[in-house]
């Protein structure tokens, strides 16, 4: 039998991992052999504010203590996702109903709280996601209407007090090569940086959907961020293409593609690849755009491994 992901990534000192969810590791024992292919895990959807939520008095941890519990046993690499977002917030935070003052409360709170029930378990976090605005500038958000600019400087403080073990990551898509959003970006972070702030690492998503972002440009972003003494990890990679028009052999492309990004990033210095989900059978992409392939990771709807996954295999092999 081929090695696994796990094998050779675990060879190589690196971590090839996968954004998993509660049901599936608990109903469905195929979905939790391929997870253990890989030797780190991201909660999708399990920890972010909304589904940990239930009311403004109530935390519901019992999917993120089971992914916990999921990457404790199997000796994983474990990334919480994410304190402090724009999306998926519960529906009694929307439509506001809050006073600057409660908000800042109730973020303090749900940082402190989440970042120290999962002390000692989660390896990083993602602090803060998606706060800078495609157009530039900070994302008009609750967050950034209650605080002001400090939120993020705030957030990565509560989170370090609540888990001082923990590496705090700022996390983000569409910045993933150097482009303006990502010049944004590294101007965010120097200034927390200077100010202080415990922030150790940048997140770059890489959902590469339509027109995947040029691996050497990747790389000279990853390297821009380690120079500042950050670390660099890509958290959320999938491969997607245009249905109408794929390239040829598409499959075959992605792996290539897959391949370089795995090579290249490593090179640069980026030691945790992500790809969002387990298998295709789990993707978001189809409940997202329907314009793109169905297929955008490693392993396929039957758990079988794709030209991608034997592509990183064989690299790191
Ligand atoms: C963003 C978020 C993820 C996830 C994906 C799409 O990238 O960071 O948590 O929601 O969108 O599913």
């Amino acid at each position: 039998m081929a090695p696994t992901l796990r094998d050779v990534a675990d060879d190589n000192d690196i971590r090839i991992g996968a954004a998993a969810a509660a049901d599936p590791i608990r109903e469905d024992f195929q979905y939790r052999d391929a997870l253990r292919e890989y030797n780190a895990v991201t909660a999708e959807n399990a920890m972010k504010i909304g589904p940990l939520r239930p009311d403004e008095h109530t935390y519901d941890f019992e999917d993120g203590d089971l992914i916990a519990e999921f990457a404790r046993e199997h000796d994983m690499y474990f990334r919480g996702h994410t304190l402090v977002w724009h999306n998926q917030l519960p529906e009694w935070l929307v439509p506001f109903q809050y006073t600057d003052r409660e908000l800042r409360r109730l973020l303090e709170d749900h940082v402190r709280t989440v970042a120290g029930r999962y002390a000692g378990d989660v390896d990083t976090w993602d602090v803060v996601n998606e706060a800078v605005a495609d157009d530039g500038g900070l994302r008009e958000t609750p967050w950034l209407r209650a605080f002001g600019e400090e939120y993020l400087d705030k957030a990565f403080g509560w989170a370090h007090q609540s888990a001082p073990e923990a590496d705090l990551f700022y996390n983000d898509y569409g910045a993933d090569g150097i482009n303006d959003k990502s010049d944004e970006i590294y101007e965010l972070v120097s200034g927390m940086l200077d100010r202080g702030v415990p922030i150790d690492g940048v997140g770059l998503q890489l959902h590469a959907l339509h027109d995947p972002v040029d691996p050497d440009s990747v790389a000279e972003n990853i390297e821009r961020f380690k120079d500042l003494g950050l670390a660099v990890e890509i958290t959320e990679m999938d491969v997607a293409y245009t249905a109408e028009d794929p390239p040829e052999d598409h499959l075959t492309v992605q792996a290539d593609y897959y391949r370089e990004i795995v090579e290249k990033a490593n090179e640069a210095g980026c030691d945790t690849i992500v790809a969002w989900g387990v298998s295709d059978q789990h993707s978001w992409i189809p409940h997202f755009d329907d314009t793109l392939t169905e297929d955008p990771l490693l392993l396929d709807d039957s758990y079988d491994r794709k030209p991608a996954y034997d592509a990183i295999v064989d690299l790191l092999s």
